[in-house]
């Protein structure tokens, strides 16, 4: 049977995955898991789904790529249906970013040790999560689409995270730090949106000021590069 096609953002999605058990919470159509297992970036898969239409699409989507040895489809909320220590990674993908963090508050001793997001929103919120929560960021990719979509993967590890040294923090969260060292033009496109939304509405005390303050410094790091 013929996969169907991942779209760009979960084709970066796909790419910073390799594992011998991951999870797709909120799997929803189980595309991504279909590939990962197809393509042996991945011996097994557990696709998690919440709600029962999107279950039911996910249960047949598997039956019918005749992978149901390899891909166990899970009704429940985010990571409650795993066990401890059962993942080597897991994604949660295109939800806002303030569920996806919501999901890895819930998640306590069953997150695993490497996570692939893609927020449909700012990641700041998953940023500042994985700073508290002794995740580093170790990839992250800007997708076009119908908004510029970020992909971030992160991996448990102690200290401060080497991504942020040497970077402004404010900007470095807001618009992250491998993709300022990186500079890609989707990133300087919106950065320099900002700025043109920012400026006639920031006053001193007001929150578009900080914002604007950090899209300057975001700027300054992109032109240095
Ligand atoms: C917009 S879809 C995204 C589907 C797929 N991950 C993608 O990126 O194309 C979000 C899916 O997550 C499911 N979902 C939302 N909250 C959830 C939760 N707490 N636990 C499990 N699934 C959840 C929804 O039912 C829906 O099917």
């Amino acid at each position: 049977m013929t996969l169907p096609a991942l779209d760009a953002r979960l084709e970066a999605v796909l790419h910073l995955i390799r594992a011998e058990v991951h999870a797709d919470i909120g799997t929803d159509h189980a595309r991504l898991p279909l590939r990962l297992v197809r393509g042996g970036r991945v011996s097994r898969c557990v696709a998690v789904e919440l709600n029962p239409g999107p279950l039911a699409l996910a249960r047949r989507m598997v039956a019918r790529a005749r992978l149901t040895e390899q891909i166990d489809v899970r009704q429940g909320d985010g990571f409650a249906p795993i066990q401890p220590g059962e993942l080597g990674s897991a994604s949660v993908t295109g939800m806002g970013a303030y569920t996806i963090r919501g999901i890895l508050d819930r998640a306590g001793e069953r997150l695993p040790p490497a996570l692939v997001l893609q927020p449909n929103d700012s990641p700041l919120w998953l940023r500042t999560w994985a700073r508290e929560n002794s995740y580093h960021l170790r990839a992250e990719r800007l997708l076009p689409g119908y908004w510029a979509y970020p992909v971030l993967r992160l991996e448990r590890a102690e200290g401060p995270d080497p991504a942020y040294a040497d970077l402004p923090a404010a900007a470095a969260l807001r618009y992250g730090p491998l993709l300022l060292r990186k500079g890609p033009a989707l990133l300087r496109a919106r950065i320099e949106a900002d700025i043109e939304r920012l400026t006639p509405v920031a006053a001193p005390g007001r929150e578009a000021w900080a914002e604007l303050a950090a899209a300057r410094e975001a700027l300054a790091v992109v032109d240095a590069g």
